[in-house]
């Protein structure tokens, strides 16, 4: 998949932008506070029509105007280009596909397939598990456009059982035959999602330890599904019962907390180099680089369900990275692979690698395509 050209107005710092991406490296570079991260916003807004840094949309729209509107073209397998665009008035997102308004946002998401890789990603193996949650649930939906679906039906089923929970810590009775129904709900919808995650573990598992070897020459990074059923395998006959005694083992607790206990939403992963958690002893740029591994393990994932290569989107990752990693890392995604590089600094790149690349310059929300030959003066 190829983002040919991507088009930008009244979005954050950018009143107009308008550029012609090259199908293999594009590097953008400029001082902070430029518009770099902008920019990866924007495509990152066209892919997942929300921020990946902001939870409320009104504050992509450029101060003092009243909508934005962010246009790509796209380059597929199949022959046709394909037009997204989404436009954002306060509070109120359209989305149009080849110029026709696009209701389903589940399907839509699958249309542009990005990896994005930027500093505060740390916090998928620091931070707490909710942001693992996110991540997996980001990730997987971009191939499987039903699990947002499925995420949903959980959801709700989730919220009338813990409804239930509390009347009945209230009332101090209820109607067995309602909640068993219920539980029987909430058990078929867990198991689906669990099913669905395990599966996308394994797959990345079926790849990381290579790619982490490629980037740093260690051998044993792995990921662990910790899954809040304990459940290693998931094709077990008994798995049903099994959730249902452990239902039934912590009704009190629930019951007391007026919660569910057990489910999709207690999920956690934990990443591993051999047996060390990189969690807790993991060095700084260790931990980083097995986000990325994880992260560049998702294209393999994604080529494997869709045959499209996603697009892969690095904030300023060279800057925290001894000149050996730089380099296996720039090996790594020189192979075809649309990639769009900020940097505050060109040094950090290596020459060979600038040369077979599209260079932009952003200087406070302008965009100015770059030749070579004007940097060095060769
Ligand atoms: N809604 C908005 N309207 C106008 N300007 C905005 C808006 N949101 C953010 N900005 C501006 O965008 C700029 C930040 O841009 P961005 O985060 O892309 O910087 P950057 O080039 O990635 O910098 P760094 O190298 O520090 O990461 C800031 O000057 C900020 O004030
Ligand atoms: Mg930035």
């Amino acid at each position: 998949m190829i983002l040919k050209q991507l088009s930008v107005k009244n979005f954050r710092n950018y009143s107009s932008a308008n550029i012609n991406l090259s199908s293999k490296i594009n590097i953008f570079f400029g001082q902070n506070a430029q518009g770099k991260t902008n920019l990866l916003e924007s495509i990152y807004f066209l892919s997942f029509t929300k921020s990946h840094r902001s939870f409320i949309d009104n504050t992509l729209i450029k101060n003092g105007e009243r909508y934005l509107k962010i246009t790509g073209i796209l380059k597929n397998n199949n022959p046709f280009k394909t037009k997204l665009e989404i436009v954002l008035e306060k509070d109120k997102k359209s989305i149009y596909v080849d110029d026709d308004v696009y209701k389903k946002v589940g399907d839509y998401i699958t249309k542009l397939n990005i990896i994005i890789f930027y500093p505060d990603d740390l916090d998928i193996i620091k931070g707490s598990p909710n942001i693992r949650r996110r991540y997996l649930n980001a990730e997987i939906s971009q191939y499987d456009n039903n699990y947002l679906i499925l995420l949903n039906k959980f959801r709700k089923i989730q919220k009338m059982r813990n409804d239930y929970l509390k009347k009945i810590s209230i009332n101090n009775n209820y109607d067995e035959q309602y909640f068993s129904i219920i539980n029987d709900y909430y058990i078929d919808s867990s198991l689906k999602i669990f099913k669905i995650r395990n599966n996308f573990i394994s797959e990345i598992n079926e790849v990381i330890e290579n790619i982490f070897y490629d980037l740093t020459g260690l051998n044993g990074f792995h990921v662990v599904y910790k899954n809040s059923l304990n459940i290693i395998d998931f094709n077990n006959k008994e798995i049903i019962n099994i959730f249902k005694e452990k239902l039934a083992n912590i009704f009190d607790s629930e019951m007391r907390v007026g919660s569910s206990l057990i489910g999709p939403h207690k999920d956690d992963i934990e990443f591993y180099l051999n047996d060390l958690n990189l969690k807790n002893y993991g060095s700084q740029g260790q931990q980083r680089l097995a986000v990325l591994t994880v992260k560049l393990a998702e294209i393999e994932i994604l080529k494997k369900h869709n045959l499209e290569t996603p697009i892969l989107l690095l904030d300023d990752v060279f800057s925290e990275l001894d000149d050996e990693k730089k380099n296996r890392l720039l090996k790594y995604i020189s192979k075809d692979i649309q990639t769009i590089i900020t940097t505050t600094d060109l040094k950090n790149i290596d020459k060979k690698i600038k040369k077979k690349s599209r260079l932009f310059e952003i200087e406070s929300g302008n965009i100015k395509r770059v030749m070579e030959e004007e940097i060095y003066g060769e």
